[in-house]
């Protein structure tokens, strides 16, 4: 069994609209509304959910770039936001980020060599040439030639800003990196280099990720665990194979027939997601799915299902399942 890394535990974000210095709170978007995962050392998490479910509000919490409003972040047995200076720059070193967009993440006036460079020296006391030993290593890990040292973010592909941007997440020795979107923007014949990349990586030095993704053929193989996120809750969470091989909730069934190209064969009606997201400002009673739900049953609206463990390791929140329970 490996050991827990990072436990959230009914995290919350809940953002004002309208002013709150000035008392003029007009409503709150429940951006993320309790939810609760465990990141195994050396694992991967997968978080999956159509845009403006909350995911990216997630990935700030954890990088302590967001205040929750409520919940706990627990990391190597400690709660994050109890960390104080010392403590939180050492957490901020352990755990790393890479974003969907490589242009904006890698500053365009740095060589390649100061990019990767700065967080060691932030973080260490280090020579120059150890430096410099160390961005060549990392080049190196990532697929790319040191020499590349001396470039611009503007001389590289989009895969390879990509691999840069890891480069640097691994340069203070992180042991959880966020990806948040990491392969969405890049072309379809790249993203499977770089999820090779991260799995290697991954083998060779045990750090965990957390992989967030809008599709979910994308984080599937990577993953051991896959949570489904819709509209600032959790609807799903199971282990990645029993999640392919067993998919409950009828969001997770329609972001697979999203994502993954129909079988000719097929008996099963797929389940097409209609509509767009509904707002988390107002989100929808009971149920958040039931507007869009094929299933939707007249209790759905009314109360919101509890996401309760269906077999081991597996919990769903939905109604369909409540008699499993
Ligand atoms: N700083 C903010 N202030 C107000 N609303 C926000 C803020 N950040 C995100 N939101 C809202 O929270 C919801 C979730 O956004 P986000 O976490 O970016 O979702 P995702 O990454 O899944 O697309 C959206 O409705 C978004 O508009
Ligand atoms: S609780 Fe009802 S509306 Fe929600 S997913 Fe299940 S059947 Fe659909
Ligand atoms: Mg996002």
């Amino acid at each position: 069994m490996s050991e827990p890394l990072l436990e959230v535990r009914d995290l919350k974000k809940h953002f004002p609209v309208g002013s709150l210095l000035l008392g003029k709170v007009r409503g709150w978007v429940k951006a993320v509304d309790g939810i609760s995962f465990t990141i195994n050392a050396g694992e991967t998490l997968g978080l999956v959910g159509e845009s403006g479910c909350g995911k990216t509000t997630t990935s700030k919490l954890i990088l302590a770039a967001e205040e929750p409003t409520a919940g706990v972040i627990e990391f190597e047995g400690r709660n994050i936001v109890d960390l104080t200076d010392k403590d939180l720059m050492d957490y901020r070193r352990k755990v790393q980020v890479v974003f969907q967009d490589p242009y904006s993440s890698l500053s365009p006036r740095m060589r390649i060599g100061e990019i990767i460079g700065e967080p060691i020296q932030t973080h260490e006391r280090v020579s120059q040439g150890e430096v410099r030993t160390r961005v060549g290593e990392l080049l190196e890990l990532v697929g790319l030639r040191p020499d590349m040292a001396r470039l611009f973010p503007h001389e590289f592909s989009g895969g390879q800003r990509q691999r840069l941007a890891i480069a640097r997440a691994l340069s203070t020795n992180a042991r959880l990196i966020v990806l948040d979107e990491p392969v969405s923007a890049l072309d379809v014949s790249i993203r499977a280099h770089i999820i090779g990349l991260l799995e290697e990586i991954q083998a060779r030095l045990g750090v965990s990720y957390l992989f967030i993704a809008h599709d979910l053929a994308a984080i599937a193989h990577i993953s051991q665990q896959i949570a489904v996120m819709y509209l600032g809750k959790l609807v799903e969470v199971a282990e990645s194979l029993e999640l392919c091989a067993n998919p409950l909730h009828p969001y997770t069934k329609a972001l697979f027939a999203a994502s993954l190209p129909s079988h000719p064969d097929e008996e099963k009606k797929e389940i097409v997601l209609s509509g767009e997201v509904p707002s988390a400002l107002n989100p929808p009673s009971g149920c958040r799915f039931h507007p869009r739900c094929p299933f939707v049953m007249p209790r759905c609206s009314e109360r919101e299902p509890d996401l309760i463990e269906v077999s081991p390791g597996h919990r769903v929140s939905c109604y369909l399942y409540e008699s499993s329970r």
